[in-house]
């Protein structure tokens, strides 16, 4: 016969299950746990910047090589976006950063450059680091302040480049008959550029030489910096506002002329290097550009002050056009101590040696051994500490907001095929007056 199993004994089976189940999870709920792993940081270090000419890249390799020597195991991931003065970048960076993107470090000018970064959230302060290494002690105070927001430390500076110079080929100017120490105004520039279209030497195609874009932007700045340091002052600080100023005025006729004596092909040449490379090569003789032109006139192995020379832009001598390559850390990067660790090595003295030594700048710290740089750059050092007026670049982010600072991009190049002094002056004028709220800094150059 069949058992029947009664209704009792399935309760106390269920009974049992139950118990048996709980028991269980008590046990599982009740062991100690293994610790929960955090999320390790990977051995990878992200870098976006702007450096793509064959003097720029033997700059960041170096800088790079520096790094991987302190930190070998680490994979650099470099991000380069061509586009001179950062103008491609920039935008990218911005949109990066916005979208929780960025990098753990970039290419960055000191001063306003990071204020958007900054209003809004993304910067993380770095005091501790600007103290712990010190390098307080061993940078010009111009490059200190403007490393700065709100007393708070964001940013590490690299190099100091100089604005203001006029390159030239000294062997075509040597056949020309021109001696450059006479062109330390615009009148005997002009005349030599006059001499030059005249009479050319075998291969020049123009007395000057210059590219596209932003180029046109960098050197009305020089420009508007010769009609002197108190007018250059309101203008980063944002107190050039009349259409029908002389200066402003004077300054937009000086680079008319200057273009009328720039090669033709201006607007086909996409950035500086190629302009550059024509007074190299003797196309050109003359060309205005900051000194990372003389990180490719270093590649060629020509020798400074007998194949090429500098001197400070007409009008502007004993001053010097701040421009100031720097790297921050930005809020929620992938790698924060990755991050820390290229910041110490841009501010170290061995990096900045490496970089420096091939970028044409000069090093942020002035503790670094002058002894390995070129002619060039020795000079150049000497020139910054005995500077009268240290103007900080537009063009180049420092000296006035980015609202401006991008809007005479585009004002400058427009200039440069339509040649309209008075409708530029107004376009100036009206940007300055737009960007108001934005210039939350004095100046006293
Ligand atoms: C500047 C930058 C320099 C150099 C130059 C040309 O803005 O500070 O390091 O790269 O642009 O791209």
């Amino acid at each position: 016969m069949k058992k029947e199993v009664g209704q009792g004994a399935v309760v106390v089976l269920a009974v049992a299950i139950i118990a048996a189940i709980i028991g269980a999870a008590a046990v599982y709920f009740l062991m100690p746990m293994p610790p929960v792993k955090e999320k390790e940081e990977a051995n990878v270090l992200t870098l976006y910047h702007w450096w793509t000419s064959g003097g720029e890249k033997a700059a960041i390799e170096a800088l790079i090589s520096v790094y991987k020597s302190k930190y070998p195991d680490v994979a650099v991931v470099q991000s380069p976006v061509a586009g001179g003065a950062g103008f491609v970048m920039k935008t990218l960076m911005k949109s990066l950063v916005l979208a929780g993107e960025a990098p753990d470090a970039f290419q960055m000018h000191v001063g306003y450059e990071g204020q958007p970064y900054y209003d809004a959230g993304y910067l993380e302060p770095i005091t501790d680091l600007w103290i712990s290494e010190g390098w307080a002690d061993v940078m010009p105070s111009v490059l200190v302040d403007s490393c700065k927001f709100d007393d708070e430390f964001y940013m590490v500076p690299v190099n100091i480049h100089r604005t203001n110079v006029l390159w030239y080929n000294k062997t075509v100017l040597d056949a020309a008959g021109i001696d450059p120490a006479t062109l330390t105004t615009w009148d005997a520039f002009f005349a030599a550029c006059e001499t030059l279209k005249t009479t050319p030497p075998a291969g020049l195609e123009s007395p000057i030489a210059v590219a596209r874009g932003w180029v046109h932007h960098h050197i009305l700045e020089q420009i508007i910096a010769g009609e002197g340091a108190t007018f250059y002052q309101d203008y980063v600080n944002g107190k050039v506002t009349s259409a029908t100023d002389p200066k402003l005025l004077n300054a937009l006729e000086t680079y008319k002329t200057y273009l009328s004596y720039c090669n033709e092909d201006r607007e086909s040449l996409v950035d500086w290097p190629e302009a550059t490379a024509k007074v190299i090569t003797g196309k050109a003789a003359f060309e205005i550009m900051g000194d990372w032109a003389a990180g490719e006139w270093l590649l060629t192995g020509k020798v400074f002050g007998t194949e090429w020379g500098a001197m400070a832009v007409p009008g502007t001598s004993g001053m010097w056009g701040l421009c100031s390559d720097a790297f921050q850390h930005c809020s929620g990067v992938a790698h924060p101590t990755r991050s820390t660790e290229w910041l110490k090595v841009v501010g170290s003295k061995e990096g900045q040696a490496a970089f420096n030594l091939k970028k044409g700048s000069i090093p942020a710290r002035t503790d670094v051994d002058p002894t390995p740089f070129n002619v060039y750059q020795k000079d150049a050092m000497a020139d910054f500490k005995a500077a009268d007026h240290v103007f900080p670049s537009v063009a180049h982010g420092t000296g006035a907001p980015e609202a401006f600072a991008s809007e005479m991009w585009d004002i400058a190049a427009t200039f440069a095929t339509k040649l309209d002094v008075s409708a530029t002056a107004k376009a100036i004028t009206d940007a300055v007056k737009a960007a108001q709220d934005d210039y939350v800094k004095v100046w006293a150059i």
